[in-house]
């Protein structure tokens, strides 16, 4: 079904035989290590950094120390488990080459680079997709940053402009010519934005027009949709974003984790995220995490709107401890009476703001 991707030095294979081989997307905000860590435990082959200005990597402030932070590489480079690819965007190719220089310093073993992006104040300053007006612009920046690197560079990018203006199979049937390793084709247009369906027809022709591996980008959302992808496109891998932001086993193929496994995550990754932002901005952080993690459990409603409210670490293990020990055998009523958080039906987590916004709050904060 899958064969190896080679990438570079590295070779990335499906988590066992037979499965697809998934990887996980960029995504700003999101793919900071401690969820790569999730990701990778649960079987992402490849795992994404969230995107980085090229500029503020040369102008230094402690956001972006903390987006830099790879520290999960030894993991991927001991275990090989996974393979950490660094994303960078910008406009400017000298800065673009200087950026991606220093993330190479910092452990990255792939370098990605960004040709993707539709958030409107990223293409009003000519980065990302916008890239995407100009192919030999776009070439350029590759054929810099691959030169000026030793680690792979693999692209990521749109069908192309607006359906009048489908420029995938140049851009994958040029960028092996101009350095690059790999593309990663997200199956809209610029002008799409999200809306719209994937049309994974073009990642099929982009599969066959290039001489390097294509992962398959857009929505995936359940481990069905990325054996699916994989059958009606050949794409060497798949990498998956919303769903997995929202359900890290779908690395882990078909199977559903049962309560407590969903418990153990949540402690998991709520202290690494406390080790990395610490306990004020790492707990609000993972309210976001701990609504899709216990998404749709039964009689679980009452407790996860006291879940994505806690402020401490003492809090969230307050009900995480008593879910381990009670749920599913008591109801989650039972367990609510005995804790002294403030209860509360509705979450404004649970309204959450549309992908692009995400997106754009991400973007905004970080540029
Ligand atoms: C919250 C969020 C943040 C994103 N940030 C990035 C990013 O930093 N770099 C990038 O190339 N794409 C980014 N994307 C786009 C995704 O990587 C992916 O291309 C898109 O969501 C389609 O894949 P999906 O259907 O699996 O979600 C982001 C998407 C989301 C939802």
């Amino acid at each position: 079904m899958t064969q190896n991707i080679r990438i570079g030095p590295y070779s990335i294979t499906p988590l066992r035989p037979g499965m697809p081989t998934m990887t996980l997307a960029p995504m700003a905000g999101i793919s900071n290590w401690p969820f790569r860590l999730i990701c990778a435990r649960m079987g992402a082959r490849m795992v994404g950094v969230e995107f980085i200005n090229c500029n503020a990597i040369l102008h230094k402030n402690l956001k972006t120390e903390l987006m830099m932070d790879f520290c999960d590489v030894d993991m991927y480079k001991n275990t090989g488990h996974s393979v950490l690819a660094a994303q960078i965007y910008g406009n400017d190719i000298d800065t673009m080459v200087e950026g991606a220089k220093v993330l190479e310093d910092r452990g990255a073993q792939i370098m990605d680079i960004n040709f993707g992006c539709s958030v409107p104040k990223i293409l009003r300053s000519d980065s990302g997709a916008a890239f995407l007006k100009d192919i030999d612009r776009m070439m350029n920046a590759v054929y810099r940053v691959a030169k000026a690197l030793s680690i792979p560079v693999i692209i990521k990018t749109r069908l192309g402009w607006d359906h009048q203006n489908i420029s995938i199979l140049e851009v994958v049937k040029r960028a092996a010519d101009s350095g690059a390793h790999a593309v990663a084709v997200h199956a809209r247009t610029v002008a799409q934005k999200f809306n719209g369906q994937a049309d994974w027809s073009w990642i099929a022709r982009a599969v066959e027009v290039s001489q390097v591996p294509i992962f398959g980008n857009g929505d995936v959302f359940t481990y069905q949709d990325a054996k699916r992808m994989v059958k009606e496109t050949n794409c060497a891998g798949v990498m998956i974003a919303r769903a997995a932001r929202d359900n890290p086993w779908i690395f882990s193929g078909d199977g559903v984790p049962d309560f407590l496994e969903r418990v153990e995550m949540a402690k998991d990754h709520l202290q690494m995220m406390v080790e990395y932002k610490g306990e004020k901005i790492g707990v609000l952080e993972m309210r976001k995490f701990f609504a899709s993690y216990f998404k749709g459990f039964p009689n679980a409603s009452h407790l996860r709107s006291a879940l994505v409210q806690v402020d401490t670490i003492a809090q969230a293990h307050e009900i995480l401890d008593l879910w381990e020990t009670r749920v599913p055998e008591s109801t989650s009523k039972d367990i609510e009476s005995q804790l002294s958080l403030p209860q509360s039906d509705t979450s404004p987590l649970f309204g959450k703001p549309a992908d692009e916004d995400v997106v754009g709050s991400a973007v905004s904060s970080s540029v």
